[in-house]
């Protein structure tokens, strides 16, 4: 027997109900502060991930679905929707349209060690607001996932923020980095010794736990802020406050991908051992990508991880719907019509004409109508049908006719 490949897996079901609720409710948020859907290819070519989340990010040297494709060309798996957004900005004509607030979902891929809430194929929801550069925009980027955390009635979680500063903040910080690590270089893992000179600050975003102990006394970035990066900092915590908006401050947030500088979030859930969601701005990704010197700021959830938390009472209730039931094999044209009719009213109707009335009853009950609609020689001589109720405790087994004619307005009534 096949299963599905390691770290992937099925969506039907109570899932798949948890999956498009996440997404409506999520995008109908987004939609009010002003953003669209975009939707790009589950493929780019490597070099697009390379050039913008950075070669020495976990993620671009260990987790990418990376193939040959058969006309020689290499290509891989989404990790992750930014990139591709940035490219699509930078080829087609939204680089004429900015500033562009675009939003996003679908599938991701990263070759991860698989456990509860980490998968190799994974689901993100995320938006990213292009062309644009304030403190006034971070924090209606970051009230923006606070509001959508609402809408899904998911509470309890921590937004925490930090900077990364400017590029020469970044400079600087990068030889205080170096000069604290390199005291400490005998003790670093493998892969934090050979990051040491290619991209220090990457060894603060770890997951060794003697990294961890070692980076926990390194110096801090806000050492090395210029006088702007620390205004513009500063801007984007008091908005925060005069939004009401509570926010931690972390200041070792370096975040997991390379094309960060100034804000950068993430936001964590006490009952998800990662964070459910993360993002920054990002000042030069869309040059990189051969498009206009502009600025952007963006975020993504991880759906997986906004629907372990979301309550199974928050969701909407379940569709209801009827069966039409042919008594014999004479009735079925005639059951036929009525279930297209109602198919026409928008009323959610199956048709059961295959097997015993006793199978077809069992069927309908099992695929969770709740009521049937009996079409029996009688009914297709007069102009009434009978009407059997299925799953309501009160009405249970009980039978009643009605009106043919009024056979709609009774169903939209009852269902
Ligand atoms: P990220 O922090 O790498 O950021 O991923 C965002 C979210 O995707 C994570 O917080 C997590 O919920 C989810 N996620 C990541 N990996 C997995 C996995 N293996 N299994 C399940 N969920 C996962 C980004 O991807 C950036 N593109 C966000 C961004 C948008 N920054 C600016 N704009």
């Amino acid at each position: 027997m096949f299963r599905p490949v390691r770290g992937m897996k099925d969506l039907y079901g109570p899932d798949m109900a948890k999956y498009s609720y996440v997404i409506k409710n999520a995008s109908k948020v987004a939609k009010v502060y002003g953003y669209s859907m975009i939707s790009t290819p589950i493929v780019e070519y490597t070099e697009v991930f390379q050039r913008s989340i950075g070669d020495d990010t976990d993620v671009v040297s260990k987790e990418m679905y990376t193939f040959m494709d058969k006309g020689g060309e290499l290509i891989t798996l989404r990790p992750e929707g930014t990139a591709g957004i940035m490219r699509a900005i930078a080829t087609g004509s939204l680089a004429q349209r900015m500033p562009v607030k675009l939003m996003y979902y679908g599938e991701m891929f990263r070759y991860d060690r698989p456990q509860k809430g980490r998968y190799r194929q994974f689901h993100q929801l995320g938006a990213e607001h292009v062309g644009e550069k304030s403190p006034y925009t971070d924090v209606m980027t970051i009230l923006l996932t606070s509001d959508i955390l609402s809408s899904l009635k998911i509470q309890d979680c921590k937004i925490m923020i930090n900077s990364l500063g400017d590029d020469e903040t970044r400079k600087e910080y990068v030889d205080a980095v170096v000069q604290y690590l390199s005291q400490h270089e005998g003790r670093l893992s493998a892969d934090s010794k050979a990051r040491l000179r290619k991209n220090p600050l990457r060894i603060l975003d770890s997951k060794d736990a003697t990294d961890i102990e070692i980076c926990f006394a390194a110096p801090r970035l806000k050492s090395c802020f210029t006088s702007e990066a620390g205004r513009y900092f500063d801007k984007v915590c008091e908005l925060l406050e005069r939004s009401n908006q509570r926010y931690e401050i972390d200041n070792f947030l370096v975040r997991g991908l390379d094309y960060y500088s100034h804000t950068v979030f993430e936001i964590k859930s006490p009952h998800e051992r990662d964070s459910i969601g993360g993002g920054g701005r990002y000042d030069k990704l869309l040059k990189t990508l051969g498009g206009p010197d502009v600025s952007g700021i963006g975020f993504a959830f991880g759906v997986e991880r906004l629907m372990q938390l979301v309550k199974d009472d928050s969701l909407p209730p379940r569709t209801k719907k009827a069966a039409v039931i042919p008594v014999s094999e004479k009735e079925n044209d005639a059951a036929m019509a009525i279930c297209v009719q109602l198919h026409n009213y928008g009323i959610v109707t199956e048709f059961f004409h295959i097997g015993t009335m006793g199978k077809k009853m069992q069927t309908a009950d099992k695929m969770g109508c709740d009521l049937a609609l009996i079409i029996g020689e009688n009914e297709c001589a007069g102009d009434y049908i009978t009407v059997k109720y299925m799953y309501d405790d009160i009405n249970k087994k009980k039978e009643q006719t009605i009106d043919k004619n009024k056979m709609v307005e009774f169903l939209k009534y009852n269902l």
